[in-house]
């Protein structure tokens, strides 16, 4: 059966099918550069632009370059806020922002689940939770595509780690792709209508995403009614046939490496037919026109405009994703007074807005907690001491940088450009050294100097996609050339940093130079360096800042990760926070009993010191605004009211995904085996019985919620759940009802608890509202793999409505009969909100 009939009616795209030659056709099939498809000029077909995400629009260019950007928060964040509309307004302002970076597509949202907690981009997916992400994604795609610009799900599916990540096969029962790891690309599609799909680098159950027939044709076109376009990974392709007719639409990046004069040579070959190829061309045109595309032939044109209204929203989105996790004798809010606050922590001065990786772009401007407190109540009041540091790699070599680049890999003739750079960090892609070089083969020298302000030991740091050296003084003082391995910086194609000390002497200024060759043939040809020099901090620092919390009637600590931790390329080895964060904490807070902690992370992290600290917030990485917001929450001026996406276990080997068998985590021969299968997430911690640290949809507000009046009632297929919802505390606030559903005991769905609906409810002190959940039939159902449908077992369900899921205010049982329901039946929970009179 030709795709989707009704889009095949549409007579201007197969129109231009029919001008189209095969050639032509064919050339829509992969990018033309990094991130464009070509132009068509003959016909007057435009160029389709495309734009990372999902924190915001990078524009036309790699990660760590591009025109300046607004900065949003990133999805665990987002997750967090258990607030699909402000997902929405998310999606539409960052749609705004594609267009100024002359786009049409953004590559977000990122919807993978967070099976472990040490995935690298744990930070930009949205939760553990199918059903949480699920309905969030929905939110983010609307707002998106309500403003015209389409949005690329991804990474379909099974990329849950980035261990061997462009190779590794994820090993995934059947039933726990479709009730899990599938179900957030199914809503997007069916309820959001999203218009493109980007497949992950991974394999799954032995092939690659993107010349995987049963996903991309059976699953996601059959069975989820998919007409949009499908896109691979960046280099996520590896082959001609397989992925054509697998129903990947468009390679990337391009020039192409799989298609081009190779697939036409398939079509005669025989290999591909062209009626494929007129499908796949029919989805790219369909794309282009969904999103302005097909007949845009503007130059590109790329403007950075920093729009209040985006300042507004990523300020309020960063205090309702943020998690107020303990709050004992109510520290927060601040009181406004005259008090003194130590600020202290290496989160402190320096801005973590966003992780690492594709999603990372300039921002317009980013706030630190310490310029955020000082912009709310000035500099007289606040303390600082760093403590100790969290950094992963030594600190960027800052210095007025002269790079000189050669035309071959030997440093030999005159340089054939020059440049001058702030910082030793460098992400070389198509247009650099003035076009007067090949990526894969150039050599450059970094030349400046470094002036020590203390004595003693400085690490010198050097990693490299390519080979590097790094000398003090004219000494090699890093060498990541001779001996050179494939690391975790750089998406994987950078070596792991080399690091090398030397005894340095305050106020003397020393020559620094850093040689680079490019390296050739490699996976996605990255030229790129990164050189640091640090000073590592000793005892002192920590008792400096435990003296200083002494002396302040509040210390509030700033402290976590950063994205050269939380970062794609690179999982996490634990959870445990970095450097001497912990004994920093606990020196601090023996010091001082009103100590805060402030804590940005992508993810969980194990807090041996919980039980010494009274306050811990978890703001994430919020984008732009941070330190404002989270000096908004700090004195009160709102509260943070989000709710933990992920539980917080008590150490990393309590999470599900941990295993001694690595087969399971982090892989082993190639492989990774989901061996837990449907037990992830708060799921798993109930069943074996671990008392989470923080558990599932925990997150405390400056005021107090409580439930009461719970009721289920079968309702035509599915089951509607009423609870009222009262604020009993002394302020304004948002709660969240969390409604859970268990199976019957002995069927398929085995009495596990599965979250099925919610909603964030803003609620004045003293009011409150009856709200009315209508689950659907699905909310009830197992994926039966031998019959290929979903089923709702007969039996008692048992339902409950909480504040958490270890909070569980009220529980009611529901009767339901036998069912089975076809592919299209209604995924989705609704949810009436009855504000009482
Ligand atoms: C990432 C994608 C991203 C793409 C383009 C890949 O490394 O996995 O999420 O959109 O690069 O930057």
């Amino acid at each position: 059966m030709a795709l989707n009939e009704h889009k095949t009616a549409d007579a201007e795209i197969e129109r231009l099918l029919d001008e189209l030659t095969l050639e032509e056709q064919i050339s829509l099939l992969s990018g033309e550069d990094g991130w464009s498809l070509p132009a068509v000029e003959r016909l007057g077909i435009g160029k389709l632009r495309v734009t990372d995400g999902p924190n915001g629009a990078r524009g036309n260019s790699a990660p760590q370059n591009g025109k300046p950007s607004a900065a949003f928060p990133v999805g665990i964040s987002i997750g967090s806020s258990w607030n699909p509309g402000l997902a929405e307004e998310i999606g539409a302002a960052i749609a705004q922002e594609v267009k100024t970076k002359g786009a049409h597509v953004l590559l977000a949202p990122t919807v993978n689940i967070q099976r472990s907690v040490t995935n690298g981009r744990n930070f930009e997916c949205y939760s553990e939770d199918p059903e949480l992400t699920a309905t969030l994604a929905v939110g983010y795609v609307k707002g998106a595509q309500g403003e015209g610009v389409a949005t690329t799900i991804k990474h379909f599916a099974g990329n849950e780690s980035e261990f061997q990540r462009t190779t590794i096969s994820s090993v995934i029962d059947e039933r726990s792709l479709r009730e899990i790891y599938l179900r957030p690309f199914e809503d997007a599609v069916k309820e959001a209508h999203t218009w493109g799909i980007m497949t992950s680098y991974n394999r799954l159950n032995g092939t690659y995403t993107s010349e995987h027939g049963w996903l991309l044709s059976d699953v996601l076109r059959q069975d989820w009614g998919y007409d949009g376009a499908v896109v691979s990974d960046w280099y996520g392709s590896h082959s001609t046939a397989a992925t054509i007719n697998a129903g990947l639409d468009i390679e990337m990046p391009g020039p192409s490496r799989d298609r081009g004069a190779k697939l036409v040579s398939a079509v005669q070959a025989g290999e591909v037919s062209e009626e494929t190829i007129r499908e796949r061309t029919r989805a790219v045109l369909l794309l282009m026109q969904r999103c302005g595309a097909l007949f845009d032939t503007k130059p590109l044109i790329e403007r950075s405009e920093d729009r209040p209204a985006h300042r507004a929203l990523i300020r309020r989105a960063a205090s309702e994703g943020a998690v107020l996790l303990k709050n004992e004798r109510e520290l927060l809010p601040l009181a406004d007074h005259g008090q003194t606050i130590a600020v202290i922590g290496p989160n402190a001065k320096h801005a973590r807005i966003m992780g690492g990786g594709s999603s990372q772009l300039i921002p317009h401007y980013q706030v630190s907690p310490w310029q955020g407190l000082e912009n709310r109540i000035g500099s007289d009041r606040l303390l600082f001491a760093d403590g100790c540091t969290n950094h992963r790699w030594e600190p960027l070599w800052r210095s007025d940088i002269r790079v000189d680049f050669f035309d071959n890999t030997s440093f030999s003739g005159d340089p054939v450009h020059s440049e001058m750079v702030p910082e030793a960090t460098a992400f070389w892609e198509h247009e650099f050294a003035g076009g007067k070089v090949e990526k894969g083969n150039f050599s450059a020298r970094l030349s400046g100097c470094f002036t020590a302000e203390r004595d003693g030991i400085h690490r010198f740091g050097l990693a490299t996609a390519g080979y590097g050296k790094m000398y003090c003084d004219g000494q090699l003082v890093a060498n990541a050339w001779d001996g050179w391995k494939a690391g975790r910086t750089f998406f994987e194609e950078g070596c792991d940093e080399v690091v090398g000390e030397v005894e340095l002497v305050a106020g003397q200024t020393y020559d620094i130079v850093v040689e680079f060759k490019a390296k050739q043939n490699i996976l996605m040809k990255i030229a790129a360096l990164r050189a640091g020099i640090g000073f590592p901090m000793g005892d002192e620092a920590i008792s400096e800042a435990a003296s200083l919390a002494a002396k302040a009637d509040t210390a509030v600590l700033f402290i976590g990760r950063n994205g050269e931790w939380d970062t794609e390329g690179s999982d996490l080895d634990g959870i445990a926070l970095p450097g001497r964060q912990d004994e920093l904490v606990r020196a601090v807070a023996k010091a001082n009993p009103r100590t805060i902690v402030v804590l940005q992370t992508g993810g969980p992290v194990e807090m041996p010191w919980i039980d010494d600290v009274p306050t811990v917030l978890e703001a994430w990485y919020p984008g732009q605004e941070a330190g404002n917001a989270i000096a908004d929450m700090l004195f009160g001026d709102v509260e943070p009211s989000g709710r933990l996406a992920q539980t917080f276990p008590r150490k990393w080997s309590d999470n599900p995904a941990f295993s001694n068998d690595p087969a399971i985590y982090p892989g082993l021969d190639g492989s990774v085996t989901y061996g837990e299968g449907l037990m992830i997430g708060n799921r798993h911690y109930e069943a074996a019985g671990l008392v989470p640290l923080f558990p599932f949809g925990h997150g405390l507000s400056y005021t107090q919620f409580q439930l009461s009046d719970m009721k289920a009632t079968a309702s035509g297929d599915g089951v509607e759940v009423t609870v009222t919802v009262s604020n009993i505390g002394s302020r304004s606030g948002a709660g969240v009802v969390q409604i859970y559903v268990r199976g019957p005991s002995g069927s398929d769905i085995k009495g596990q608890r599965y979250l099925k609906a919610f909603v964030k409810q803003t609620l004045a002190k003293g009011e409150q509202c009856t709200l009315v959940f209508h689950l659907p039939a699905r909310s009830f159902a197992w994926f039966d793999t031998e019959a290929g449908n979903w089923r709702v077992p007969s039996g008692r369900f048992t339902i409950e409505a909480g504040l958490s899921a270890a909070d569980i205010q009220g529980v009611a049982d529901c009767e339901m009969a036998e069912q089975t329901l076809s592919n299209s039946s209604p995924t989705r929970f609704t949810v009436q909100n009855i504000l009482a009179e």
